[in-house]
């Protein structure tokens, strides 16, 4: 395996490199325009590997056969579109795509050719929402309703390329609605999910032309799902909760709680943090071969038509 890496911001230096150091798996160059990130990224994996300002210098050189692309929205559709005519397997940042239409155009790319996507959406694989699915699975409770929390407190969400519809290709219901989109998908085993009701915010106005707060209700197998998003919330939450008859469960990304209907704990379980990433890394590069990229891309395929019908359906629609 020959793996490069373009882009190494924020999500790169906390995540992918250190899980792609603790997989034993090297390097062989770097790109990005930030001669600061490349050096971090040059820290993170503690040996020199050569630099690039251009991918595609970076491609000819080094003829790598793995790309991890993670890059501000708008530029994956230049990335990608060059990197198709050449023999890789792309590990990219979600989201797969700004919208449908560049889905399907993505997705073609995936087809009939030695050319793979696999869009990173790890929260699947963080060890307490697999216990949820299986307490869920083995209690035999029907649920009625589920809540799935994701906020974070961000100082200045106007700062960077997410604010700017151009850049971001949309707000938080993209950016972070996305994994939720992607757990939902996991815990429904990919059954088909309508849109009940969606409302997209923008609190922050000026500056900032996307959402920057998701209200949706979804609908999957007979189960309403309350989806809020924020990256303007006083504090950072990641948890779900599943309301059957008698029980109630309630994960994070620690712990799975489960309480009887009068609030009682009932059971309680700790869950080693094993970091997702290693485990999205090692089943797609070493587990689930070939059949693990084209299961990815058929999420990726219905992440994105709910995302955009959540979109379309919603009370503030940013295309307006
Ligand atoms: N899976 C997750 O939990 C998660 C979390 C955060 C971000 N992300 C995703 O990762 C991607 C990047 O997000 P981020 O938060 O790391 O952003 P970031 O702004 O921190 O990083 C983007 C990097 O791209 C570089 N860059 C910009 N233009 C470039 C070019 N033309 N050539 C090479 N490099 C270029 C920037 O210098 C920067 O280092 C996005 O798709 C985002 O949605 C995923």
């Amino acid at each position: 395996m020959k793996v490069a890496v373009i882009g190494c911001g924020s999500i790169v230096l906390k995540e992918h490199i250190p899980a792609i150091v603790s997989l034993g798996i090297k390097v062989h160059a770097l790109c990005d325009i930030s001669s600061d990130n490349i050096e971090s990224a040059q820290k993170a994996l503690n040996y020199k590997v050569p630099a690039y300002t251009c991918y595609k210098s970076l491609l000819d050189d080094v003829q790598p056969d793995t790309l991890v692309v993670a890059l501000p929205h708008n530029l994956y559709d230049e990335v990608l579109t060059y990197c198709s005519d050449f023999s890789l397997k792309i590990i990219k940042e979600k989201p797969f795509a700004l919208n449908l239409k560049q889905a399907k155009i993505f997705s073609d790319f995936s087809r009939g050719k030695n050319f793979k996507i696999f869009t990173v959406c790890q929260k699947r694989y963080t060890p307490a929402y697999e216990l949820l699915k299986s307490e869920i699975f083995e209690s035999g409770e029907k649920i009625s309703q589920l809540t799935i929390r994701y906020t974070i407190p961000s100082k200045n969400p106007n700062a960077n390329w997410r604010s700017n519809f151009l850049t971001s290709g949309g707000g938080v219901w993209l950016d972070m609605g996305y994994h939720v989109m992607d757990i939902v998908n996991y815990l429904f085993d990919g059954k088909d999910v309508t849109i009940n009701h969606a409302r997209l915010i923008n609190s922050s106005g000026d500056d900032y032309n996307v959402d920057d707060m998701a209200f949706v209700e979804l609908e999957c197998d007979g189960v309403i799902i309350f989806a809020y998003v924020s990256c303007v919330e006083i504090e950072k939450h990641e948890d779900i909760t599943a309301y059957g008859k008698n029980k109630i469960f309630h994960a994070n990304k620690k712990s799975v709680t489960i309480r009887n209907k009068k609030q009682e704990v009932i059971d309680y379980h700790e869950v080693e943090p094993t970091s997702p990433f290693v485990r999205m890394y090692q089943d797609f590069l070493f587990d689930s071969g070939e059949a693990g990229f084209e299961r990815n891309l058929s999420n990726s395929m219905s992440l994105m038509r709910v995302l955009e019908k959540a979109l379309k359906n919603s009370e503030f629609n940013i295309f307006a």
